[in-house]
């Protein structure tokens, strides 16, 4: 089946979508973007993703191309065409572009970029990686200082990616002044004893929609919750580790730089935010 995908108000097959060479996105990574998993055909906390899509706008002074019931109803369609069951929706917004190169931002009135695609991803919620746990090394964190906007610009991220794989693992996960700040594409976690330690909000890391979902249910299950910063010796000396991400849902983290974390088998808080996390999210899917 060939995927639909939209570009600027219209539904269109994969390879007839196209963007202009002078799109500030592509010329600049002038763009931001969202990724909303889909569990039976529905979109797992929409609204937040919404809600934190409005915000890197803002913050960039980027123009809202539609509004949130007009990209609901973009998202499901997109759903209901390529007959998604498991996997996301990715969405980009772009300054777009006047037709030519230049640092400074067009005109207002110069139509952003919309383009939205879907992922069918059947094995997402029995990911290996959920049993096996995944192991990380620590890389510097390299990139720009407002990690807070979801921006397109992933280089060093798809680097850090790179460097872990040629380390022979699974993910990297950042470190700034001593401190984790969070993994190339998901929020970082350790246990000590009874208490979920995470990085606080702030311009250092992506505030992540399933990092408060996470939370929120943790407090529910009277699990404790710490935020702040926490080193890789406190990661290697912890009982566990975890990402929380859209894509990853909660997956344990069972080695950093060759040291096994706890009993270097995931554990058991990891597995039990997993499964509420799914079944909250399966319930609450729109
Ligand atoms: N990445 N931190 C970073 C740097 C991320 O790129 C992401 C998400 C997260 C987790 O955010 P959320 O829980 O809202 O997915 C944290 C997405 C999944 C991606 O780039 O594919």
């Amino acid at each position: 089946m060939t995927r639909t995908v939209y570009v600027n108000g219209t539904y269109m097959p994969e390879h007839e979508a196209t963007i202009s060479i002078f799109d500030r996105g592509f010329l600049m990574g002038d763009g931001v973007y969202e990724v909303t998993s889909v569990l039976d055909g529905k979109l797992v906390d929409f609204e937040g993703h919404a809600v934190r899509l409005e915000r890197s706008l803002n913050e960039l002074d980027m123009a809202h191309p539609v509004t949130k019931d007009d990209l609901l109803a973009i998202h499901r369609e997109l759903v209901r065409v390529n007959e998604i069951e498991t996997g996301l929706v990715y969405l980009q917004v772009t300054r777009g572009s006047d037709g030519d190169r230049d640092f400074v931002y067009p005109s207002a009135d110069t139509k952003p970029t919309l383009v939205l695609f879907t992922q069918s991803k059947p094995g997402l919620v029995d990911a290996p990686s959920a049993k096996t746990g995944i192991k990380v090394i620590s890389v510097a964190d390299e990139r720009w200082g407002r990690r807070d906007i979801k921006t397109v610009q992933l280089l060093y991220p798809a680097m850090g990616k790179m460097m872990a794989k040629a380390a022979g693992a699974d993910d990297a996960w950042m470190v700034e002044d001593g401190y984790v700040t969070e993994g190339t594409s998901n929020n970082a976690y350790i246990v000590k004893g009874n208490t979920i330690i995470t990085r606080a909000l702030s311009n250092d890391i992506l505030h992540g929609i399933t990092r408060a979902a996470v939370l929120r249910f943790a407090a529910e299950a009277q699990m404790q919750v710490e935020e702040r910063n926490f080193t890789v010796d406190e990661v290697k000396a912890a009982d566990e580790a975890f990402i929380t991400s859209a894509t990853m849902f909660v997956t344990p983290v069972v080695e950093i730089d060759g040291t096994a974390v706890g009993t270097g088998a995931p554990g058991s808080v990891a597995a039990r935010l997993r499964d509420i996390y799914i079944d909250e999210s399966r319930k609450a899917a729109i």
